[in-house]
């Protein structure tokens, strides 16, 4: 069954006092272009809640001067068919008018967890995140939220600005979805030629050396980073913008693995920005 449209928040306050009536409500927000890796969060969505809310809205707020915003693919009939498959009940999806109908004098800031990796090269980013994420929240007022692991440090933010803010909701991170041979799925896929995309790879093959490593027992950063670089150097149509070993909550820089932590690279592939991580156990030995 085809889930329910609305296009602005009192439709989808409306909506959603008469389907919740006592079911647990569960939500995926999302900014459309919807991919295996989106409808992936549904199915975990579906797991947790009887009603599954999924959002499609490409937030200006998170995207700095000279970003993709513009050309950020969107395809709301194509993302509701998708969900169609996957069980949604309601699909909100607002305008940009609808969200921000006066210039922002009010944000969510967050500082820690997000000043370093993806905070450091997108200015504005994640308070652009978190201030969109809190006003869907309240909009919806889910009893959980699900959020991907392939943006690691906005699950560690949105976490954390759930426990510091008081949102009665409960975050689940669903594990990121990856192409057979591995390429982390994106939208921002969509950009790249097939040359660029044989290229990607390198972002999961660079993450396993240092997961394989780890797994032989190397637990000093610095090694476990070096054979990172050294296998994105392979690569000439690769443009590393990191590489990095954080803790999982904090995403403070680690310099030995002693609990599990996350590996995260981000590169330029043509004019393509990528990010991939995975989570590095320590060696149990
Ligand atoms: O992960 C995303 O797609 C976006 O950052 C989110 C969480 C939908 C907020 O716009």
């Amino acid at each position: 069954m085809s889930p329910r449209v609305v296009r602005t928040i009192t439709d989808c306050r409306a909506a959603l006092a008469g389907l919740r009536a006592g079911r647990r409500v569960a939500f995926v927000p999302t900014m459309g272009a919807l991919h295996e890796g989106h409808l992936s969060l549904v199915d975990l969505a579906r797991t947790k809640a009887d009603v599954v809310v999924v959002s499609v809205f490409v937030n200006p707020a998170q995207f700095a001067p000279g970003e993709d915003f513009e050309r950020y693919p969107r395809d709301l009939e194509r993302d509701v068919r998708l969900l169609a498959r996957r069980g949604a009940t309601l699909v909100f999806a607002p305008e940009v008018e609808e969200m921000y109908p006066e210039p922002l004098l009010t944000r969510v800031a967050m500082h820690g967890i997000t000043d370093d990796l993806e905070g450091a090269r997108r200015p504005g980013h994640f308070d652009g995140v978190l201030t969109v994420v809190a006003k869907l929240f309240h909009i919806i007022e889910p009893e959980v939220a699900v959020f991907g692991q392939k943006d690691a440090q906005q699950a560690a933010a949105i976490r954390r600005m759930v426990a510091d803010l008081d949102f009665p909701v409960e975050i689940v991170v669903g594990a990121t979805a990856r192409d057979p041979d591995g390429l982390a799925l994106s939208s921002r896929n969509a950009y790249l030629s097939e040359a660029e995309r044989r290229e990607a790879l390198a972002l999961r093959s660079a993450l396993g050396r240092a997961e394989s490593l780890a797994a032989e027992g190397v637990a000093d950063a610095a090694p476990l980073l070096a054979a990172m670089r050294e296998e994105l150097s392979r690569h000439p149509g690769i443009d590393v913008d990191y590489v990095a070993l954080v803790e999982r909550d904090t995403f403070r820089p680690v310099d030995r693995l002693t609990s599990p932590a996350v590996a995260a690279v981000a590169a330029r592939i043509g004019g393509t920005r990528l990010i991939d991580n995975v989570v590095i156990e320590p060696h149990a030995g």
